[in-house]
Formats: structure tokens, sequence, C-alpha cells
């Protein structure tokens, strides 16, 4: 990959040459981070946060607003109140992302819970705590919480997903508008959910709602789906009801890649008319376009071996830390924190876990690689830390935050004792059946 296409992806991440020519984030050196932490380890700059953020408010001019974070994108407690602090809301879609964002200083009625199967336990944790909106997905859901509030004696506000059937172009995996899929209420049943909340006594439709998936890079589908929600909002009104909030999601992609990802202000143009008509706040739930480009995985070349003509270099850095390639055949770009310069070669870069589709990229053009040398897994901060896990008995990865030439641990490597920690050796030791 040339340097123009690659420039732009290493401005996104705020990644520049420091004075010695290898990779700094943020004014802070990754070498120092490598050496320090260990490897593999995340890496956040909290510029590219604040900078992301930034420009998605001021797209929306004069229009009243609010940017709910999706917590599920990056859930570090830092992370989160750096964004609580700049005024983001947070969507949840669970009991953990919620106590996750209740600990990180967000108000719970700036808190939206969304998700399409909240147990009760969940949904009464979610009512107890004050939660804005519940965004319901389902008429058997709707029902659910009524039952609750009657019950528990508690008032809330439901947001109605609407499923508005549109297509976005983006990995069927992460497609959420479309008819047939799990997510949402289908539009025919709408009417329906309305009657359900007239006729419970606690609840009332505080939100018109929808989220048509996610990395999208048109606004065309987000258009057509507005305009469903607006034939919806109508709807309500009509039925006396009178919400607040009209929530158009998350999915703004980004780039990862040579993709040409939509900026704000291109995402909001086409839809200002609809959402000044609308006369709501607006809500979306970005999640990777906040944090995915402000984020690298730092991993060391383990060995490297020759194999049926192919070059593989072993990192140690696994599917268990960045599973996107595994998952969705995602492209991470892939740079030296040291450049070498030497001219390109195709490489596998592979993780240590034992499953062939452990990969973080295949026939990869770059600079020969040695044992030992580090690399910058960019477009790591959505997704990455927030789907690890512990297969293979690998410890997750530490995370580091890095603000305008400082850093710090956010959360320190797992411990590999701590992973068993909780397990029963010989459950029936001593206890004769
Ligand atoms: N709101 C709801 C209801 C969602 O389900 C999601 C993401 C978002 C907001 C935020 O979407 P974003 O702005 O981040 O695109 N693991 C996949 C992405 C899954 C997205 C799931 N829902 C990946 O690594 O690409």
């Amino acid at each position: 990959m040339g340097p123009g296409v690659l420039d732009p992806l290493l401005a996104d991440a705020g990644l520049a040459p420091a004075p010695d020519g290898s990779l700094a984030m943020g004014g802070v050196r990754l070498a120092e981070v490598a050496d320090t932490v260990g490897t593999p380890a995340f890496v956040y700059d909290a510029g590219t946060m604040r900078l992301r953020y930034g420009t998605l408010d001021r797209a929306f001019g004069g229009l009243p607003h609010r940017i709910c974070y999706a917590v599920k994108a990056n859930s570090n407690l830092a992370v989160l109140r750096l964004l609580a602090r700049l005024g983001a809301g947070a969507d949840i879609v669970s009991g953990g992302e919620m106590l996750r964002a209740l600990a990180a200083g967000f108000a719970p009625q700036d808190i939206v819970f969304s998700g399409v199967g909240k147990t009760d336990e969940e949904l009464l944790a979610a009512m107890a705590a004050g939660i804005g909106h519940l965004n319901i997905e389902s008429l058997a859901e709707l029902r659910r919480i009524a039952m609750l509030t009657d019950f528990h004696d508690h008032d809330v506000a439901v947001g109605i997903r609407v499923n508005p059937d549109v297509t976005a172009e983006t990995h069927p995996y992460i497609a959420t508008g479309k008819g047939g899929l799990k997510f949402g209420i289908p539009r025919d049943q709408f009417a329906e959910a309305l009657e359900v909340i007239d006729a419970a006594g606690r609840m009332r439709l505080g939100a018109v709602a929808m989220h048509i998936g996610s990395q999208i890079l048109q606004a065309a589908p987000y258009v057509a789906g507005m305009e469903r929600l607006l034939e919806l909002l109508e709807q309500a009104r009509t039925a006396g009801h009178a919400p607040g909030v009209l929530d158009l999601g998350g999915g703004l992609g980004i780039r990862y890649r040579d993709e040409v990802p939509l900026d704000p202000g291109a995402w909001i143009a086409p839809l200002r008319g609809m959402m000044q008509s609308s006369g709501c706040t607006i809500h979306v739930a970005p999640g990777r376009y906040l944090v995915g480009s402000a984020g690298v995985l730092l991993t060391r070349v383990v060995f490297q071996k020759h194999s049926g003509g192919r070059e593989i270099a072993v990192v140690d850095a696994g599917m268990n830390d960045l599973v996107r390639p595994a998952l969705y055949q995602a492209w991470h770009e892939i740079v030296p924190v040291q450049p070498s310069g030497a001219p390109m070669v195709r490489i596998d870069v592979v993780g240590p876990v034992c499953e062939t589709g452990d990969f973080l990229a295949i026939e990869r053009e770059m600079a020969p690689l040695a044992q030992g040398d580090l690399l910058a897994v960019l477009g790591a901060g959505a997704y990455g830390f927030a789907m690890s896990s512990n297969y293979n008995s690998r410890a997750r990865a530490a995370e580091v935050l890095v603000d305008d030439g400082r850093w710090a641990v956010i959360r320190p490597r797992e411990r590999l004792t701590d992973l068993f920690r909780d397990e029963v050796t010989d459950p029936f030791a001593g206890k004769d059946s």
C-alpha cells in the first residue's frame, strides 16, 4: 500500500512520526507504550475522539440533538467518561453496559436502552435507575414492560424501534434495517404497538427510532429510513402521542482501507429538512465513528516462517484480541511502528490461536518483517477490545489512553491466573452420592 493511501488513515488515527522516525499517537511514541506495558495492547487517542465528537456535534448546526454513544463499540470506563464529559448520552444494550455507563458518569436520563432481548432483570434495573428511554424491539417486549410497570409501580418512556425495511450496503452480519431480521418492530405492527402503550397506565411514547446497520458509507438509506420514521411519527401524533425524540441510530462508517466515508456534514445535510420539520430532538447513536479510528492494536512479531511459497509472520495478537478479520473478513491496515522503507513483499500476518481463521491480514503488501518488530493494527478502537475473548486461555490485552503527550493504562493486561480464579476444580470431592 503506497503512502498516498496510508496518509489519510494515519491522519484519521492521530498518528505521525516522532522525532526519532517511529510512529507516535497524540504525541506519544507507540514503542514507549509497548516497551512499558507489553503487547498486545490497545492504544486509544483522546484527541481523535474529541475531534470526532466535535465534528459530528457541529454538523447538526442549531438543530436540537443528542449524540448517544453506542457503548458496545468500546466500553472502557475512561472512554465512556471522556465522551460523557463532552456531553454525549449513551446507547446501551445490556445490564452490564448500563452499569458501566452509570459508573462512568452518564446521567440515567441520558441513557437509551436498546436491544432485542432485554430480560426482566435488565428491564427492572433500567426502570429503577431511571433510564431515559427503553427502545423496544417487539410487541412481546412492549407487553412485558407494560406488565412490569404496573406490577412494580414504575413510569417509563419507551422508544419504538421500527424496522424501516431499507437496505444499507454493508457486511450482511451488520445490516439491521431490512424486514425479516430480528431487529425492530415491523411498520405494520406500529399501530398495535401504540395501542399497547395506550392500554398501559404508566407507559408513554418518548421516541420513534431506527438503526439500519453499521459501517454505512452512503446517506441514501438514512434518507429512506427517515422518510418512514416521519410517516410513523405522524401516525403516532394522530393517535394522540407526542414523542419528543426521533432516533436515527448509529452506523456512520469509517475508513479502514480506501473507503470514502461520509463526513457528518454530508450525512446530516440531506436529512436536515426532515429533522427540522419533525419538531423533535434528534438522537443519533454512533459507536464506530467516534472511536474506531482513534485506536490501534500494538502487536509484535513472535516468529517468521515460510510455507507453501508464502511468507508468514506470527504475531502475538490473535482472533481473541481482534476478531473482525476472522468474523467479517474485515481489512485492518497494519503499519510498522519503526518504518524500514524496504521494498514491499506479501506477508500473511497471523495470530497464535489454533485456527486457520486466526489472521489479521492475508497476502498483505508490506515491508519485510523480523522477529520482535512492533506493528500497529489500525482502526482497532471500535469492536476491538469490546469483542475480545479469552479463547485459548489468553489474557485480554492491556488498554492505554493517550492524551496530548501523556498516556495512562486504563485497563491492565489480565493476569493468567485470574482467568480460572472462579472455577471449581473438583466439584464433588468428598460428597458421596
Ligand atoms: N445502535 C444500535 C441499536 C446498534 O445495534 C449499533 C451497533 C449501534 C447503535 C452503533 O453502530 P455503529 O455506529 O458503531 O456502526 N461488531 C461489528 C459491528 C456491530 C454493530 C452492532 N450494532 C463490527 O465489528 O463491525
